[in-house]
């Protein structure tokens, strides 16, 4: 018989590339989804039409316990979040709400309708939680042990989640694990973050729809992988024979300013400088100066590797706009 898995979040980046990877290793998959007409539902059934839709939100619990209780899941992945950390900046209190307290109700839901020993829990943390250099030095990159030091609601909110998911593994034995994941993006990235702001922006210079593109902070550092690679990565973490957490990285990082350098030379544009303008609205009140990830633990003992690199994650997210934006030359 086949595994079940629960995705929530499954209209977002993550939720596409899971759904997709555990389909493909014969799991059931149902995908939670909230609203009463989200947006998004049209499509995922059509880009995902063997996963099997149920009604909830994070912050309802009841909600929660009826998903629950309807597809009774071997796996819960939460990848549900308000994961905008610009976002985060403006509303704090729905943050907290869905980020973090949205992760306990879920916890919850599973304790209360008996099945701490039953479910194996997927919490998405991520590299958020460590702040950045300026204010956490690692000198190797942040690894499960680095100290945690968020800078925004957001990564405030992700640290409750990490911590409760793990109490609840302490507490209960509940088969939990935290994937500290650093950035992934992917075509399926959202327009709000910046390396698919940048990807649309030139997809549409190269085709004339569009002269500039305005960005904030050019100097913050990520280390970048792509998503689909990662969701490889949360699967794996759930077979192991006991929960633990693990950092999903790169183990390199590259700045917005290289990354803009990358993607305007995939349409022959040398220098990005006379396309790009400074909008201060795009900064933020406290910013992540420099992520760098160390995977060794995933890589020794879950096998993890990521295939795709940053120079072949900037061509693809390119190549997918320009096709995407083509539609729109008149
Ligand atoms: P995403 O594209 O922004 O997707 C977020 C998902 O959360 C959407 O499906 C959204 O549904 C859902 N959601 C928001 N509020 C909800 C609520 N109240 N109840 C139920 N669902 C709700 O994020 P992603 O990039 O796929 O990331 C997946 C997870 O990994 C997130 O938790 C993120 O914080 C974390 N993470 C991401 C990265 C990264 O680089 N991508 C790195 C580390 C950790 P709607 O469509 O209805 O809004
Ligand atoms: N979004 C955005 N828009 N970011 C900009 C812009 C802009 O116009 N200009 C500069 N940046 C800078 C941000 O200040 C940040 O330093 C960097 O680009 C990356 O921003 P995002 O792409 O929004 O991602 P993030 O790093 O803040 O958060 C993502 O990664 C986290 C993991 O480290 C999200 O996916 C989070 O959910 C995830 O946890």
């Amino acid at each position: 018989m086949s595994k079940k898995a629960l995705i929530t979040g499954i209209t977002g980046q993550d939720g596409y590339y899971l759904a997709k990877t555990l389909f493909q290793k014969n799991y059931e998959v149902f995908g939670l989804i909230r609203g009463q007409n989200n947006p998004k539902k049209n499509l995922v059934e059509q880009e995902l039409p063997f996963v099997k839709l149920i009604e909830a939100d994070l912050t309802d619990q009841s909600s929660l316990v009826r998903a629950i209780n309807y597809c009774q899941p071997d796996e819960v992945y939460n990848l549900a979040a308000i994961s905008f950390v610009a976002y985060s900046f403006y509303a704090p209190q729905i943050t907290f709400d869905i980020t973090g307290k949205g992760v306990l109700n879920l916890l919850e839901a599973i304790r209360l309708t008996n099945n701490l020993d039953k479910i194996k829990f997927y919490q998405a943390s991520t590299s958020e939680m460590f702040g950045g250099l300026e204010y956490n030095r690692q000198e190797k990159g942040y690894d499960e042990k680095a100290l945690l030091h968020p800078r925004s609601p957001y990564g405030v909110a992700k640290v409750y989640g990490h911590y409760i998911t793990r109490n609840y593994r302490e507490s209960y034995g509940l088969f939990a694990c935290s994937g500290i994941l650093f950035n992934h993006e992917s075509e399926k990235r959202g327009y709000e973050f910046v390396t698919r702001k940048i990807t649309q922006a030139v997809a549409r210079i190269k085709l004339g729809l569009q002269d500039h593109i305005e960005l904030g902070n050019l100097d913050a550092k990520r280390d970048w992988g792509y998503a689909a690679d990662y969701v490889e990565g949360m699967w794996q973490m759930l077979q192991q024979n006991n929960p633990e957490d693990f950092v999903l990285a790169t183990g390199e990082t590259h700045s917005v300013k290289d990354f803009l350098k990358a993607a305007f030379k995939e349409i022959g544009i040398n220098d990005y400088q006379p396309y790009v303008k400074h909008n201060p609205a795009f900064m933020r009140p406290a910013e992540v100066d420099l992520l760098i990830g160390n995977s060794q633990k995933a890589e020794s003992q879950l096998g993890w590797k990521r295939q795709v690199d940053f120079k072949q994650l900037v061509k693809l997210m390119v190549e997918n706009d320009l096709a995407i934006e083509k539609q729109f030359v008149k």
